[in-house]
């Protein structure tokens, strides 16, 4: 009889401490509660990124034998994580999931050398630009002198990044291309090398890191401006102390000249690159 009874309390308290944990739940994606109080409250901040970019993010096997992401970019998100006094999580992605991750909740941001081009403004907000850097692409050293333009790849096969602004770069300045995407950098240097693609339009900095990696390739002559403003950070629409936060740090990081660094850093550690 008394036992039965004990179990009965037990299970009622059980009950009790359970309901307790759905309020608390319920309370946490609550959609009153700003993005930047979220973050702040679950105490890290998910960063999107395709780790496919040296110098902007990229695989490297550390020091201690492991797998890590690095890169330009990974020193800004840590920034703006420490700023917001949160701990730093990464989610390597493909490129052209980054931008629906952010309304679907799966990440807080994107920083991944990301241009802030209107259409991908109809899904997110941008924060100031902290990055601008011209595009180029990349050929055989043995095609070097067949292929000094944008215009000598007329008619050719050229690889882009799916979902990224190098394929209208590449359609806009090669008449006629034959713009091949692919999910992947890698894979598109993969191509290249082995002949499925004549060139690999990227933004001119991986264009340099992927030829110092590959001694076999090497970046055309012209050069094409960014027309679209540069790299940005793009976050849920109409979270304005989240952007705010962001963009106080980025200033700072321009204050502080730490960009430069982080960049000289990020050269030096393509050294210890993995093709993913
Ligand atoms: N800037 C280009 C864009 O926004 C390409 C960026 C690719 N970034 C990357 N991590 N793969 O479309």
């Amino acid at each position: 009889m008394k036992k039965g009874m004990l179990k009965k309390i037990f299970a009622i308290a059980t009950i009790g401490v359970m309901s307790i944990g759905l309020i608390s739940c319920g309370k946490k994606a609550d959609e009153n509660t700003d993005k930047l109080a979220q973050i702040k409250e679950n105490g890290k901040l998910i960063v999107g990124l395709s780790a496919d970019y040296a110098p902007y993010e990229f695989h490297i096997i550390n020091e201690s034998g492991e797998d890590e992401i690095v890169g330009f970019d990974v020193e800004i998100a840590k920034e703006i994580a420490k700023d917001m006094g949160v701990e730093l999580e990464i989610q390597d992605m493909d490129f052209d999931s980054l931008v629906a991750g952010v309304p679907a909740g799966k990440i807080d941001l994107v920083i991944s050398g990301m241009t802030p081009t209107d259409e991908r403004k109809e899904v997110v907000d941008f924060s100031d630009i902290y990055y601008v850097a011209e595009h180029g692409f990349i050929v055989k050293a043995e095609n070097k002198d067949k292929y000094k333009t944008f215009a000598d790849l007329k008619g050719q096969k050229v690889g882009a990044q799916m979902g990224a602004i190098q394929e209208g770069i590449a359609k806009d300045n090669i008449p006629e291309a034959d713009v091949q995407l692919l999910s992947n950098v890698n894979d598109l240097v993969l191509s290249l090398k082995s002949g499925k693609i004549e060139a690999l339009v990227v933004e001119l900095p991986v264009a340099e890191m992927i030829v110092k990696n590959n001694p076999e390739l090497v970046v055309g002559e012209e050069k094409v401006k960014d027309t679209e403003g540069g790299s940005a950070i793009a976050v849920k629409k109409d979270e304005q102390a989240l952007l705010d936060s962001i963009n106080s740090t980025i200033k700072r990081i321009q204050d502080e000249n730490l960009l430069d660094q982080f960049i000289i850093d990020a050269n030096d550690l393509t050294t210890k690159q993995v093709q993913e």
